[in-house]
């Protein structure tokens, strides 16, 4: 079968109307990766069932692609001609190109300075007029929430995409759906992710109550130069190396805290450093390559645990990785040791396996 993209998988499940006009890439259907060996690293006792839900495999390599689906169909839908996001460069490179796909004009505006390089060239790739601010996401955001109010009664309003809009979660909360159903109608009892404007969360947390048996503790992630959450404030500048969630003063906030009370769940900061030693891990035991912010939910999975707050024994915990490693093949390249250069000649590489 030809799968279909979450609107159609999921269509009962959504408010879509069956005549409702659906512009898709087929994203989703992402795999879910079972994880024996890096769960017997971060939970050295054992016990632990550990899975990676890898989104970085969606059309645009993230997990925007399922709330963009549902953004631009809507957008369409409501006759738009032009859509606007902020975004640290995933939503950019997501609403480019769904915007292309359905012919729509599309602006974008990111952090000059501040955006992986995978997603700066596939938004241009994909058309969009990418509007670099010397500001950050926040400042961004606000900007394009504005504009979208201004224009709201004109002739020729602008659809704002990003994670304010409802669709959007609509469309992420297929997320859960797809969990649920690859572990057999079950939910996992730890769900873990990055937070960083919060919409992921809040749209996990709808579709687990939406559409699972059980339900699952919350698990978020935020950078610690970068976790107004988990301070109970915003942060003026916020600062970290994982630039996807860059973010002092989230749009999904409360949303987001609500879901984490109802779950019983915990949101907590992590270093930079944890992030990256997470996102070796991913790579170098799992063969998963994902973007440094991607790697949050596990490293906040992994300090719990050492921290003795989550107990793994006998549990399941679905980490969620939502970007692919080549987002961001600038920090890659950095993080490693520089290739071994030799001469073209056998004897060469036979000295070297030498050592
Ligand atoms: N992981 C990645 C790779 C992201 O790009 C984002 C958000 C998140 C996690 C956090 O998700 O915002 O729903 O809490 N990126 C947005 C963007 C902000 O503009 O691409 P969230």
């Amino acid at each position: 079968m030809n799968w279909p993209g979450v609107i159609e998988a999921y269509r009962p499940y959504l408010p879509f109307d069956a005549d409702a006009p659906v512009v898709t890439l087929n994203e989703g259907n992402t795999p879910l990766i079972h994880a024996p060996r890096l769960a017997e690293q971060i939970a050295p006792r054992g016990g632990l069932q550990l899975y990676l839900k890898y989104e970085g495999l969606n059309p645009t390599g993230s997990f925007k692609d399922r709330g963009m689906t549902a953004a631009i169909s809507r957008a369409v839908q409501e006759g738009a001609e032009t859509v606007i996001c902020a975004s640290t460069g995933n939503t950019a490179a997501s609403a480019a190109a769904y915007a292309a796909r359905a012919g729509l004009r599309c602006l974008v505006l990111v952090p000059q300075g501040k955006i992986a390089l995978g997603k700066l060239a596939a938004s241009l790739a994909y058309g969009a007029e990418v509007i670099s601010i010397d500001g950050s996401f926040d400042d961004g955001l606000r900007m394009v929430r504005e504009i979208t109010e201004r224009r709201a009664d004109s002739r020729r309003p602008i659809a704002l995409v990003n994670s304010v809009n409802p669709w959007r979660l609509e469309g992420q909360k297929t997320g859960a759906f797809e969990i649920v159903d690859q572990l057999g109608g079950q939910a996992p009892d730890w769900h873990c992710l990055p937070v960083g404007n919060a919409g992921n969360i809040s749209a996990y947390w709808l579709g687990y109550k939406q559409y699972a048996k059980g339900l699952p503790r919350l698990l978020g992630g935020q950078a610690a130069g970068a976790a107004p959450i988990v301070l109970g404030r915003v942060v003026e500048k916020p600062e970290t190396l994982a630039t996807a969630i860059r973010i002092g003063n989230p749009a999904r906030w409360r949303q987001a805290v609500e879901a984490l009370d109802e779950s019983g769940g915990i949101i907590t900061a992590v270093s930079d450093e944890d992030i990256l030693e997470a996102w070796r891990l991913l790579a170098r035991v799992e063969g998963v390559f994902v973007e440094p912010a991607s790697a949050t939910g596990l490293a906040a999975l992994r300090q719990q645990i050492a921290l003795g707050e989550i107990d793994p024994a006998g549990r399941t915990a679905v980490v969620v990785l939502t970007g692919h490693g080549l987002k961001d093949p600038g920090t890659a390249v950095e993080q490693a040791a520089a290739p071994i250069t030799l001469k073209a000649e056998i004897e060469a590489l036979e000295r070297y396996l030498r050592g």
